[in-house]
């Protein structure tokens, strides 16, 4: 099992993707609130990188059938139904709901590793669930970190860091870091020299701090809830549904 790690998706080629399990990463916010609107019970999450094709999306679905979620800036946009706060998604919110979900950099890792062989949400919510699924699987994996706006974020290169630690300790020597790979061998000893508890270590990065300023505060107990929602997000022909769901859509 061979193992890249991309800090941000501006590196990634589509040649990289090539026969490979994407894990797409995006710690605040977009991997916790797409964890949390799939376990409320949401019934798929359509990933848009474009603000206009996701209001094209949402007018095509209509109002009663689809909420179009996301943010720039942090900020919930005019118009949208939801912003990109895993506490906005509750059941009685979701439900049945398709939602267009337009965030900046989640969103548009999952459209540029759309082509991958596989392509998962991961986040500390569901990080022991995503590891033991890439165990069983046995399948090369490239690790899509969304970073911020093209730029390295702390809080993706340590999810990304801790599934690879969780990998090399099931997995042993069937593991390899590409030797190419300086980022995931990165992430991993990044991982690996943090002790500090989880939520104390993510609230220092640029983007914590940021949202902490805007007042979503909140959102990063969330975000560093450790196995908190056991679920497999998948994006399967431009929809993210929980895996266990995929067969039976
Ligand atoms: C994103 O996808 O860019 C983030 O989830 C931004 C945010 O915190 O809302």
């Amino acid at each position: 099992m061979r193992i890249d790690l991309h800090f941000t998706p501006d590196t990634i080629k589509q040649e990289h993707l090539e026969n490979r399990v994407a894990v797409v990463i995006d710690v605040l916010r977009a991997s916790t609130t797409i964890c949390t609107a799939l376990k409320n019970g949401c019934k798929a999450i359509i990933p848009c990188d474009d603000l206009e094709k996701a209001r094209n999306i949402h007018a095509s679905i209509g109002p009663e059938a689809a909420l179009l979620c996301g943010e720039r800036l942090g900020q919930k946009l005019p118009g949208f139904d939801l912003g990109n706060s895993p506490d906005e998604y509750a059941p009685d919110v979701v439900k049945g709901m398709t939602l267009i979900f337009a965030s900046t950099n989640g969103s548009r890792t999952l459209v540029k590793t759309a082509r991958a062989a596989l392509t998962l949400v991961c986040g500390f919510s569901n990080l022991s669930a995503m590891a033991q699924f890439l165990a069983d699987e046995q399948r090369d994996i490239l690790i899509a970190c969304s970073g911020k706006l093209g730029v390295f974020a702390l809080e993706d290169t340590l999810c990304g860091g801790a599934l690879i630690e969780r990998l090399v300790k099931s997995e042993g020597s069937r593991v390899t870091i590409h030797d190419s790979n300086d980022a995931a061998r990165a992430a991993l000893q990044l991982y690996n020299a943090e002790s500090r508890p989880l939520l104390d270590a993510i609230s220092e990065a640029d983007h914590a701090r940021y949202l902490s300023s805007l007042g979503f505060a909140a959102d990063l107990k969330t975000a560093a809830s450790i196995d908190a929602i056991p679920i497999i997000p998948q994006l399967v022909e431009g929809r993210i549904v929980t895996m266990n769901a995929v067969a039976s859509s």
